[in-house]
């Protein structure tokens, strides 16, 4: 069905097909569109941009980078003070931020979470926390890597009751990994603030503080992957700030370009800042289009008000959210999130995970109410994605609540 629709404008979180028929994106694309579709203020930007200049060589666009970065160091937690804008996509930043760390301390092995995704490239895919990625790649196989059970407290791997109580056994278990499944080699370990494709899954209140604790103790470089967090997403510019992560590395991506506008960028401590030219640098980082997107995409979301509107309208979504698993408990068995990143984990009648129905409401959701929803794990998981442009307004949520609404009912 997707396949067939043929969208040609866009407007905040409308789409319009050729027929003129309204959709609406619960989803902001694939998170990517921080500031809704066209917003006018980002195409006036680019528009001046296409018709000045769009594309010089990297080796031109070194002074304005860094103003752009300074731009987005200037919104960052001061301890990060230094960064790279020589991506454009996630993938590739995720890669930056291995090499750095690799570079810094001279180790390969990187740690991530099970139910991870940091990005489609050979080496991203490789370092995947979830293996049905690298199914059909033997290559990946080589990458040194490993990972620890994610924080999922819904689905404990362990089958503890929540956190204090555990013992945070799954942050503990990179001792377990550090002793017998490496030889004294790990360089660091990736995380996702809040696990994004695996699920919306939120790590519990002390996790960051066990992980920070543990890299220190054992000298691994922590790098947040903020390409779905950051920007805004959480109603703070990062999640790290909501978390007190204190990454040493944070690395952006989709929501910086704004509109859609593919931008990137790595921050890290000034100790990391290690990296020559040469070592990466991609034709399009530094494309002026994905500069002047970045920088109009962090002037609009620093506006006084925008990210306490964003927490504060979160909150409304997240209590008509937890209103339909009141209303629909059979079926949602979990509601979580913060800011403008949702997710409802779909269960059958034993609370076990209900692929197949949340595919099924992924489908009526377009079909029957023409609202775009995403679900996790690219059609393997459970969870449904409630995650608009950070512009959406109170009445637009009431909308989407209200299209759920009937979803729901309806199954
Ligand atoms: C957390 C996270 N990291 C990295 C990536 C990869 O970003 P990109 O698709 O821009 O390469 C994604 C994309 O979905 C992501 O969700």
């Amino acid at each position: 069905m997707s396949n067939q629709i043929n969208f040609v404008r866009g407007e905040g979180i409308h789409l319009y097909t050729s027929q003129n028929e309204d959709y609406i994106d619960a989803v902001s694309g694939t998170f990517n569109i921080s500031l809704g579709y066209s917003h006018p203020e980002l195409v006036d930007v680019l528009k001046k941009q296409v018709e000045a200049l769009i594309h010089v060589s990297s080796s031109f666009t070194g002074t304005i980078a860094q103003d752009v970065l300074d731009d987005i160091l200037a919104v960052a937690p001061d301890y990060l003070t230094h960064g790279w804008m020589r991506d454009i996509i996630g993938s590739t930043a995720n890669e930056g931020a291995v090499k750095i760390a690799n570079k810094y301390n001279g180790k390969s092995e990187v740690i991530s979470l099970s139910l991870s995704h940091h990005g489609q490239t050979l080496y991203t895919t490789g370092i995947s926390g979830n293996a049905f990625r690298r199914k059909s790649f033997p290559n990946t196989i080589a990458i040194q890597h490993g990972t620890v059970p994610a924080p999922y407290c819904y689905r404990c791997p362990f089958g503890a009751m929540g956190a204090p109580e555990c013992g945070y056994l799954c942050a503990e278990a990179i001792y377990d990994y550090a002793d017998y499944g490496s030889s004294d080699n790990i360089s660091c370990m990736i995380i996702e603030p809040i696990l994004g494709n695996g699920g919306n899954i939120i790590p519990p209140e002390g996790y960051f503080e066990r992980i920070r604790r543990i890299c220190d103790e054992l000298e691994i470089v922590l790098i947040a992957d903020e390409v779905q967090t950051g920007i805004g997403r959480t109603g703070y510019m990062f999640a790290s700030e909501y978390f007190d992560i204190n990454p040493d590395i944070i690395t952006l991506a989709k929501g910086l370009g704004g509109i859609g506008i593919p931008s990137a960028a790595i921050l890290y401590k000034p100790q990391f800042d290690v990296l020559e030219k040469f070592e990466h640098s991609y034709t399009s980082g530094g494309n002026l289009l994905s500069l002047a997107a970045a920088r109009k995409t962090i002037e609009v979301i620093s506006r006084e008000g925008f990210l306490e509107s964003i927490r504060a309208n979160g909150e409304f979504l997240g209590r008509g959210l937890q209103e339909l698993k009141e209303r629909y408990g059979h079926i949602i068995g979990d509601v979580r999130g913060i800011g403008y990143m949702w997710g409802l984990e779909i269960i059958d009648q034993d609370n076990a995970p209900d692929t197949a129905l949340t595919n099924h409401i992924l489908d009526i959701a377009l079909e029957d109410q023409h609202m775009i929803m995403r679900g996790s794990r690219y059609g393997f998981g459970n969870v449904v994605k409630v995650r608009p442009a950070l512009t959406t307004t109170v009445e637009e949520i009431e909308e989407i609540l209200f299209r759920l609404n009937k979803i729901f009912g309806s199954l």
